[in-house]
């Protein structure tokens, strides 16, 4: 493990083993029993794969009118109040695909997902994967903020759910990571706690994409003590793409 993938870990608050002598030496945390345990489950073909029922969609697959229909969408309320609507940022063409719940004020302003204080938490998540914003592509279910940083209502789930359908169909990603509670609802329709959702690999549409759910950014922020558990997700998440 490089120094800066240890301060990655780290600045997460997660614990890395380090030598009693020696200050840089640290414990692969790949090779720690709890890893491999989830790795070994994570590839044994007896673990239940979960497919959710999903809607029969139209796409225009095009990105161009993906786009545009996303910016100038009025389909549901929110549309009043926004200063952007947020598509999503990254690669295009990645294997991993980050969904998110929605834009919050800082994602209003900027026009980008994940920038504000949970965004920032979310890049020391990808960074000590070994991955960058610009290789992965990042979205959220809802395009514009709900104000006050409401939950999204059903209404405006249900408008929005047609614009994540045609990015992933276009991306074609190897993983789906469903980023908190309202992003795994809503790519699983159901309403079982992150807690049970979480390490086990759920399917996605008629591509059955791979999901994993894990905690939301601004959740391990008021509960630090989780953050373990998102590592191991995003190992598991791994996982899955290196056998794909
Ligand atoms: N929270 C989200 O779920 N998405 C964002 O883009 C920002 C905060």
């Amino acid at each position: 493990m490089s120094v800066l993938h240890h301060a990655y870990l780290d600045a997460m608050g997660i614990q890395v083993w380090q030598r009693r002598q020696g200050v840089q030496a640290v414990a692969q945390i790949l090779s720690s029993p709890v890893v491999q345990d989830l790795q070994a489950s994570a590839v044994s073909p007896s673990l239940p794969v979960i497919v959710a029922p999903h809607q029969q969609l139209q796409l225009p697959a095009e990105w161009g009118a993906l786009e545009a229909g996303i910016v100038n969408c009025n389909r549901c309320e929110l549309h009043r109040q926004r200063t952007h609507a947020v598509v999503g940022a990254g690669s295009r063409s990645a294997a991993w695909m980050f969904v998110g719940e929605a834009p919050g004020a800082d994602e209003d302003q900027q026009g980008e997902p994940f920038v504000g204080k949970a965004g920032e938490l979310f890049n020391l998540m990808l960074n000590a994967l070994g991955l960058a914003r610009q290789d992965v592509y990042i979205t959220n279910i809802v395009k514009c903020r709900p104000p006050g940083n409401r939950d999204p209502h059903v209404e405006e789930l249900a408008s929005c759910a047609g614009y994540l359908q045609q990015q992933v169909a276009l991306i074609k990603p190897r993983i789906i990571v469903a980023v908190g509670r309202i992003a795994a609802h809503s790519l699983l329709h159901n309403d079982l706690a992150v807690g049970v959702l979480r390490g086990k690999e759920h399917r996605y549409s008629d591509a059955q994409t791979p999901v994993v759910v894990t905690y939301h950014p601004a959740y391990l922020l008021r509960a630090p003590h989780e953050k373990r558990k998102a590592w191991e997700d995003l190992l598991f998440a791994r996982s899955i793409v290196s056998a794909s």
